[in-house]
């Protein structure tokens, strides 16, 4: 969406207030994000949740927001050798290396199938070494009918180059999203790094550049050695962590960053239940997004989705978005 030609804001948006409805069945959970409603503020992350096809026998896409697939280049990669995923106290660390099917496969094998699930809300994760990479997999994503809206990851930390380079550096970052942003034709989410100094630096760089929301955090810069064989626990050396342990550093994260910036974030890191849910939406997030709670329960984000209705319920919160900013000081 180039300047001038963006048509986001007079989509149709039936989560906007003058056309909600109170429901007399609970809680109104509907949110919208940079112009897409959304059934539920809950989302399944990327890479945590295959291309969506996995989970189509597992849990209900009705009761989810929407899902992130896993990060899409522009040719198929194989990720890095193994090991490349362990346990942690609380958590995990990964250095998959953003091992996908490539742009291509995902449009042409797994959108038609995609487009089979009712209610299956598509946000396509995009990745590339380079700014040529990034615009080669919107090109080809822009033709695909079913997506709702692309996250454009700016912060891998399993790469040698690309990823969180981009993330790290708010010029470079101001750069990639402009650039990103004239030729997407759908939304576009920018999702942050938290291996940075001032994440409010890198928020309004990002919306500066033309974001229409962003995500937050990715993982964390992390190592483990095994001190037996005093050999790094994952072949890539480092890796990312994820997982409760983050939670309280992305959960100060969103505050900073939400404060920075007028469009919407969405937040993430380390929500397992209902109430980590609620502490993101407090500290300004439109939404959250679910990720390696669905290793230990591959129904984790439909669970987190009911929890939040429940809770809202119990607290009598009539429309969830009421949550957003909620913080009190
Ligand atoms: C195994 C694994 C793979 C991931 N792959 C991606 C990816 O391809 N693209 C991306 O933007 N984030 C990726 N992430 C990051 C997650 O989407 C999320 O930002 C991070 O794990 C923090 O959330 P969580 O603590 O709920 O997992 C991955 C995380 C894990 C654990």
């Amino acid at each position: 969406m180039g300047p001038g030609t963006s048509t986001i804001q007079k989509m149709p948006n039936p989560a906007e207030p003058a056309a909600r409805k109170p429901d007399p069945r609970g809680p109104d959970m509907r949110v919208s994000l940079a112009g897409v409603p959304l059934r539920s503020p809950v989302i399944a992350a990327s890479g945590t949740f295959g291309y969506g096809l996995e989970f189509e026998e597992i849990l209900s896409f009705r009761r989810i927001g929407a899902f992130v697939t896993k990060g899409l280049s522009a040719q198929p990669m194989a990720g890095n050798p193994a090991p490349r995923i362990i346990e942690t106290a609380a958590g995990m660390m990964n250095a998959i290396g953003l091992q996908n099917v490539g742009v291509k496969a995902f449009v042409e094998q797994k959108m038609p199938r995609l487009r089979q699930i009712p209610d299956a809300v598509v946000i396509a994760n995009i990745f590339g070494f380079t700014i040529a990479d990034c615009l080669e997999v919107i090109q080809a994503l822009n033709d695909a009918p079913g997506i709702a809206l692309y996250e454009l990851n700016a912060s891998c930390p399993n790469t040698a180059h690309g990823g969180m380079v981009f993330g790290t550096d708010p010029r470079l970052l101001e750069e990639l999203v402009r650039k990103t942003e004239q030729i997407s034709q759908r939304p576009l989410m920018v999702k942050l790094s938290p291996n940075v100094t001032s994440i409010a630096t890198m928020a309004k760089a990002a919306e500066d550049a033309g974001a229409h929301a962003l995500s937050l955090v990715n993982t964390f810069l992390s190592m483990a050695i095994d001190v037996e064989t005093r050999r790094p626990r994952i072949a890539n050396v480092t890796a990312g962590l994820s997982g409760p342990a983050i939670k309280p550093i992305a959960v100060r994260m969103v505050y900073e960053a939400a404060r920075a910036v007028k469009i919407p974030v969405v937040g993430l890191g380390g929500i397992l239940r209902a109430e980590d849910a609620v502490e993101f939406l407090l500290a300004g997030a439109t939404a959250v997004q679910v990720g390696t709670a669905s290793y230990a329960d591959p129904r984790a984000v439909e669970n987190i989705a009911e929890g939040l209705k429940r809770w809202c319920a119990a607290h009598h919160v009539a429309h969830v978005t009421e949550l957003t900013g909620g913080l009190q000081l």
